[in-house]
């Protein structure tokens, strides 16, 4: 089987990986890719799937699956227009991909099925927006419609806070059309967890449970990025939690697809927040998580490649369950200087090393440059690594992180510490 997997950031990147040691692929194409697929496949650099012979080229290149990574393609109906075209894709049509491309229609849906959520209200006016902020008062979350690459949240501590957020995005139009509508939403207190369940329009299949970090610094510090890194599973997640995500949201929500005619097949990312043991959705995402999807891969012990065909055919009942390996795997991503703002690219890494076979480097925004490889963008590598126990897996990760840190390069040094911690309070008690 030929696959070709959409995107060129770790998350395709993960992917691509671990497609290629399948027994049934014989290749797997980057698209664009980036530096890291010199040990995955051939890379088609510079092709923009949108461009209207792309599928033809896909079917000329014999490609029998096409795996869509990033959200953006996924909303612009790729996943649509491919199999017009008779081929097999990962990845929901555009009105699946609306959860991830509009915050309003996702909480409008979840209120529809039941599905627990903040409440909210919706605005396209400034002042009732102000006046509404002003009625509930501070902690509160304002939230641009669109996709505003992750920049579009603004978790509120105060009135005013709040009030320049919706002056920023309803005013002077920050987000452009994103934000031409918002969201104000009860703040919730609790831990996050991301939940990603392969979906082929009727059938389940939960990945292990997920965290990711958010903010740029150690102990939830600093600005919001893309994801500075996560672990796989976690014990936030019991079996009785399980039962309820299970039940209250990844069952209502596939059965709400269902009612509502979505055809969804791919996989589903529910981002949740834990408040005093109920899980409440903060949102979806229509695609795999970045950074999640590195550990995810890498903690997955059985074949990935039957799975995501199972999942675009709708034949995932039929398709044996994931294997998952004992222990935790955990990811560090390091960043370049200046992420998550205007960052430097271009500086060459040093030599990546590959001694340990409990340990993958995914590379995001890297690229080959006269045979060397340069940062080309914000997140660079994913440094990911598995251990009987998160105590190991953390040692090796760091291990690494700390041989491969080029000058200037940011991580957190504390990923997975939350875990460690949870687990050493169980212990003692
Ligand atoms: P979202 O893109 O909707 O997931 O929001 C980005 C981040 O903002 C989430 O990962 C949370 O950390 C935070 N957030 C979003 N909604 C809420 C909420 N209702 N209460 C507290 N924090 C939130
Ligand atoms: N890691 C968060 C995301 O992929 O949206």
């Amino acid at each position: 089987m030929k696959i070709a997997v959409i995107g060129g950031g770790g998350r395709e990147h993960a992917l691509g990986w671990k497609l290629a040691q399948s027994p049934e692929v014989n290749e797997v194409i980057g698209i664009p890719g980036n530096a890291g697929w010199i040990n995955v496949g051939p890379t088609w650099p510079g092709t923009d799937p949108l461009d209207a012979d792309f599928g033809a080229r896909l079917r000329q290149a014999g490609v029998d699956l096409v795996v869509i990574g990033p959200e953006a393609p996924l909303v612009a109906g790729l996943a649509d227009t491919l199999r017009d075209e008779g081929m097999a894709v990962f990845g929901p049509g555009s009105a699946g991909a609306r959860f991830e491309g509009s915050k309003i229609v996702s909480k409008e849906f979840m209120a529809r099925h039941g599905i627990p959520t903040a409440d909210f209200a919706v605005f396209s006016d400034a002042d009732e927006a102000r006046a509404w902020v002003r009625e509930r008062g501070a902690p509160i979350v304002v939230k641009a419609d669109g996709l505003a690459a992750g920049k579009g949240v603004v978790v509120a501590s105060t009135v005013e806070e709040a009030e320049q957020a919706i002056d920023s995005m309803l005013v002077r139009r920050q987000f452009g059309d994103a934000g031409t509508r918002i969201l104000i939403e009860s703040c919730l207190e609790g831990e996050e967890v991301s939940i990603l369940a392969l979906v082929d329009g009727e059938t389940i299949v939960p990945l292990a449970p997920s965290q990711d970090h958010k903010r740029i610094g150690d102990g939830d510090t600093g600005p919001n990025t893309g994801g500075m890194g996560a672990y796989v599973p976690t014990t936030l997640v019991d079996e009785t939690l399980w039962q309820r995500i299970r039940t209250e949201v990844l069952e209502r929500t596939v059965a709400g697809f269902r009612a509502e005619n979505i055809d969804y097949r791919g996989v589903l990312y529910c981002g949740l927040m834990i408040v005093d043991g109920e899980p409440y959705v903060l949102e979806y995402n229509v695609r795999f998580g970045d950074p999640e999807c590195q550990p995810l891969m890498v903690h997955l012990a059985s074949d990935l490649a039957p799975l995501l065909m199972a999942t675009a055919d709708g034949r995932l009942s039929d398709a044996p369950e994931p294997e998952w390996h004992d222990g935790y795997t955990i990811c560090v991503v390091l960043a370049s200087e200046g992420y998550p703002g205007t960052v430097r690219t271009g500086v060459e890494l040093p030599e990546l090393p590959d001694d340990d076979p409990d340990v993958v480097i995914f590379h995001a925004g890297t690229k080959l440059d006269r045979g060397r490889i340069v940062t080309a963008g914000g997140r660079v590598l994913g440094v990911t690594a598995r251990g009987a126990d998160i105590e190991t897996a953390r040692a090796r990760a760091y291990g690494v992180v700390e041989r491969v840190a080029w000058p200037g390069a940011q991580y957190r040094t504390d990923i997975a510490l939350r875990e460690l911690r949870r687990q050493r309070g169980h212990t003692a008690t």
